[in-house]
C-alpha cells in the first residue's frame, strides 16, 4: 500500500508531469502534513539532530560576541536567525547578550516548519521567559533593511537541491516519475547546466569528468536574494558542513554529497524510507560566495568551525563560566565536539559576508581561508 507521502508525490506527477529532484526532496522534507520536518520529532532525545547549538550553549555565546563587537557601530542593530531548529541557538545568544547587557531590541526568526515554530516558542518561554518578548517570528516579506547580524546554522544544507550527472560530455538532470512506484529519469539538460556551470566557473572542472554525479543547489540564489533584501548594514554567518568548489567536485567524489539519516544511521539513497528520513547535501561555499559577490556583498571570511569559534572567543568563554569540577568534564567534552577536527571542528565551515559594513569582525580575524573559495 502507498504511504500518504507517496500518494502526494504520485498525484503531483499525474497532474503536472515528472518533477525535478529538488521538488521531490521539498515534498519529502517540508510537506505540511507528511514531510519529515512536519511529521517527526527530529530534535530532542528521540530525534535525529544534534547540531552545534544543541551540543553546547558556548556556540551561541561565541556568536553573540560578534554582535557585541558590531552593535556600537551601526544604528538599531538586531539579530535574525534563519531556520531555528529547536530554538537552542536563539536561547544561548539571548542569554549571553542579556548577561552582558547588550540585548538587541529584536531577535527575528524565519522558520518554515509550523511544528518547529511551536517547539521554539515552548523552549524559549521555558528557558528565558522574561526575555522572550524580544523574539519575533516573521516571514521573508515581513522584514527588510535591517542592520545587524544574520545567522544560518545548518540551514543551506537542507535546501532542496538538484542532482546532475556528466556522461559522454553531456549533462543530465535527475527527475522523478511515478508508475506504480517511484521511478528515476535522467533528462539531457546540457545547455541549461553548461550555462549555469560556466557562470559559476565550475565548468572547466566538471567537463573533464565522465560518469560523475553531484549536486547543484539552485535554491541558494533565492535565499541570497532574500538576505540581500533583508539586510541593509551588517554581517551574515553561514555555518554548515561543506566544501569549496575544488573539494566539492573532487574527481573521486563520483556520487556527490547527498546524505540521508534514518534512526541515526546514514545512507545515500533518497528513494528509501520516504518521508521518514532526513535528506541534505553538503554546502558548496564557492557557489554561495559567488552569489553574494554578485550582489556586492564583501566576502570577509571562510574558515573551519574550530577557527571561527576560537576567533569568536569560545576558549575564553569556557574559562569565564568557571564550571564546577563535576560539570567541567562534561563541558570539555561538548567543547571538544565543536572544535576537534575529527568531530565538528573541520568538516563544518563558516562563510562570513558583510554588506555596507567594513569594520573588523572577530569571526574572520585569524586563520582566514577566503582565498580558496
Ligand atoms: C537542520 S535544521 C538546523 C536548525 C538550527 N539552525 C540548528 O542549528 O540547530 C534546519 C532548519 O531550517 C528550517 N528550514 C528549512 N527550510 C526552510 C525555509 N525554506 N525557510 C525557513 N526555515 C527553513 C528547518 O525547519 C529547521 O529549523
Amino acid at each position: 500500500m502507498k504511504s500518504e507521502i507517496e500518494l502526494v508525490i504520485s498525484e503531483r506527477i499525474s497532474k503536472n508531469g515528472i518533477i525535478s529532484f529538488s521538488e521531490y526532496m521539498d515534498i519529502l522534507l517540508f510537506h505540511d502534513y507528511y514531510g519529515y520536518y512536519s511529521s517527526r520529532d527530529i530534535f530532542g532525545k528521540k530525534g535525529d539532530f544534534i547540531t552545534s547549538p544543541i551540543t553546547s550553549s558556548l556556540f551561541g555565546a561565541s556568536i553573540a560576541n560578534e554582535f557585541i563587537n558590531i552593535r556600537d557601530s551601526i544604528s538599531e542593530p538586531v539579530i535574525l536567525e534563519i531556520g531555528a531548529g529547536d530554538g537552542s541557538l536563539a536561547i544561548s545568544i539571548i542569554e549571553h547578550l542579556s548577561s552582558k547587557k547588550a540585548l538587541p531590541s529584536k531577535f527575528y526568526i524565519i522558520e518554515a516548519s509550523e511544528k518547529l515554530i511551536e517547539l521554539q516558542k515552548v523552549n524559549i518561554m521555558k528557558k528565558t521567559p522574561q526575555l522572550s518578548r524580544i523574539v519575533e517570528w516573521v516571514n521573508c516579506d515581513e522584514v527588510s533593511s535591517i542592520n545587524g547580524l544574520i545567522i544560518c546554522n545548518e540551514f543551506f544544507d537542507v535546501l532542496p537541491t538538484e542532482r546532475f550527472k556528466v556522461h559522454n560530455e553531456r549533462f543530465f538532470q535527475l527527475f522523478v516519475d511515478y508508475e506504480d512506484d517511484i521511478k528515476i529519469r535522467w533528462e539531457d539538460k546540457t545547455n541549461k547546466l553548461r550555462d549555469i556551470f560556466k557562470n559559476l566557473e565550475f565548468y572547466d572542472v566538471l567537463s573533464n569528468y565522465d560518469d560523475y554525479e553531484s549536486e547543484i543547489n539552485l535554491n541558494y540564489e533565492t535565499w541570497v536574494q532574500n538576505i540581500n533584501k533583508i539586510l541593509n548594514i551588517g554581517a551574515v554567518f553561514i555555518v554548515d558542513y561543506g566544501y569549496n568548489m575544488k573539494e566539492y567536485f573532487l574527481p573521486d567524489r563520483k556520487t556527490g554529497t547527498l546524505v540521508c539519516i534514518h534512526n541515526h544511521h546514514a545512507n545515500f539513497n533518497p528513494f528509501i524510507n520516504i518521508g521518514l528520513q532526513d535528506i541534505s547535501s553538503f554546502v558548496n561555499f564557492s557557489h554561495l560566495s559567488a552569489l553574494f559577490k554578485k550582489l556586492k556583498f564583501e566576502v570577509s571570511g571562510y574558515l573551519e568551525q574550530s577557527k571561527f569559534l576560537i576567533n569568536l572567543g569560545i576558549l575564553d568563554l569556557f574559562e569565564e563560566r568557571a564550571f564546577s569540577d563535576d560539570d567541567k568534564l562534561i563541558e570539555i567534552n561538548k567543547l571538544k565536539n565543536l572544535v576537534l577536527p575529527n568531530a565538528m571542528g573541520d568538516i563544518f565551515k563558516a562563510l562570513i559576508v558583510t554588506k555596507n559594513y567594513s569594520n573588523a569582525l572577530l569571526a574572520s580575524r585569524n586563520y582566514n581561508r577566503k582565498d580558496i573559495l
